[in-house]
């Protein structure tokens, strides 16, 4: 059975349209217009497929395609909200990965001994409230008691506000739990995002691993003053003593992470952010990445301490909050194997490397068997409109799915 790539691409191309901006960029930022034009095109799909689909408590969309016996669910997902001035392929690949799987098996007529689920996992990205997966938070009961529907998105709309458009209740997103007897197994096809394969001429990638984030709010506070009577020994200028700590991060996470250790600053504000005035209070999020939660543990202590020296030097006041964590995933190992396996059926390069970039994946890990494909990312680029990947990849990348799930389907019993 061979999937089709041309309609995985044309559909690529349909969706990504849907987030076509006025300015030509595109973006399906989560909840907006153009992210549930984008679910409403995916879901038009599954209609002319006769195959039906609804929304859950905390938005996640399910394509549901029954077995032909009464066993756990073989689940297929992704998310379809994108970052802002995004591509064509981070998250969106899943999605329609798994509706070309689906489709495939339909036009065969083909059907699976195990119920088959697509889902669209709701506000992977996390773009407008700062934390990510919320759908797949709800999927697996990860605690979400710190979000308020009062909570400012990044447009000044409230939480409680944005998920209405979407038809979907904050205290009620918790009853979108999934019980991990109803699932067999969890598959993600994804972009690596990174350059690993491309480096090591590997067409394909079994994901080990994700790594897990921590995400701070730094807030320095200063004095607002005149910038051209203010001598410079005068000053408590917040935005110096923020500029400080960021330039000092690639060196910190050098010499004390691994490899795949990595320190952002990707927001930053200043107040009151005026050509003369000496800026006041600077705020910004940070975020720590690693495959290791001692990793994490050294270097937030790390940059706590160089922050609290710079403030001191600078005359400034702070505060490091940390507003979201997650700690890093493993992939289930009978479900590498069973990828692994498949490649070497079909004479596929692979290799078995880490996820820095996080997925629904991370969550979906710690409730049910999970296990993630790659396919390349040409440069590495990705959360870029630059962000591409080769059409025989992407075929390869769909087939592996398929043929991963023809396999699971046949597995008597619990995958350990
Ligand atoms: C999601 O794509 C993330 O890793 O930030
Ligand atoms: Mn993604
Ligand atoms: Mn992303």
């Amino acid at each position: 059975m061979k999937i089709s790539v041309d309609r995985v691409i044309s559909r690529l191309e349909e969706i990504y349209e849907c987030g076509r901006q006025a300015d030509g960029t595109h973006a399906r930022v989560a909840y907006s217009p153009e992210d549930q034009r984008g679910r409403k095109v995916f879901a038009d799909y599954f209609g002319s497929l006769g195959i039906p689909v609804r929304q859950d408590e905390a938005g996640n969309l399910i394509a549901y395609i029954e077995g032909e016996e009464e066993l756990p669910s073989i689940l297929i997902g992704s998310h379809l909200d994108t970052v802002i001035d995004g591509g064509k392929y981070d998250g969106a690949l899943g999605c329609v990965a798994g509706l070309e799987v689906a489709e495939t098996l339909k036009r065969a007529g083909r059907k699976l001994r195990h119920p088959l689920e697509v889902v669209v996992f709701t506000d992977e990205e996390g773009i407008r409230f700062g934390n990510g997966m919320f759908g797949s938070a709800a999927f697996c009961q990860v605690p979400m008691e710190e979000l308020s529907e009062e909570d400012m998105d990044i447009y000044g709309r409230t939480r409680g506000e944005v998920l209405k458009e979407y038809g979907v209740v904050l205290k009620d997103a918790i009853r979108a739990e999934r019980m991990p007897e109803t699932v067999h197994c969890m598959l993600e096809l994804h972009v690596e995002q990174g350059k690993i394969l491309e480096d090591h001429q590997k067409p394909l990638g079994v994901v080990s691993s994700i790594a897990g984030v921590r995400r701070y709010e730094v807030t320095l506070t200063g004095e607002a003053n005149h910038s051209g009577s203010t001598q410079m020994r005068h000053r408590k200028d917040a935005l110096v003593g923020a500029a400080g700590l960021i330039s000092s991060l690639p060196g910190i996470v050098r010499e004390h992470g691994n490899e795949f250790s990595v320190a952002t600053v990707g927001y930053i504000q200043a107040w009151p952010n005026a050509v003369n005035v000496i800026p006041g209070m600077c705020r910004f999020q940070l975020e720590i990445r690693d495959q290791e939660e001692s990793v994490m543990d050294r270097l937030e202590s790390l940059i706590h301490d160089r922050l609290e020296e710079n403030c001191r030097k600078e005359g400034l006041d702070f505060s490091m909050r940390l507003y979201d964590a997650h700690v890093p995933g493993n992939m289930n190992a009978e479900l590498k194997e069973t990828i692994q396996s498949v490649c070497e059926a079909g004479q596929i390069d692979y290799e078995i490397l880490p996820s820095g970039a996080f997925h629904d994946s991370l969550l979906l890990c710690g409730r049910f068997p999970t296990g993630m494909i790659f396919i390349p990312s040409i440069g590495g680029i990705s959360h870029s409109p630059m962000e591409k990947s080769g059409r025989e990849d992407i075929e390869r990348g769909c087939q592996v799915l398929l043929d991963t799930v023809l396999r699971l389907d046949k597995k008597e019993g619990q995958i350990s």
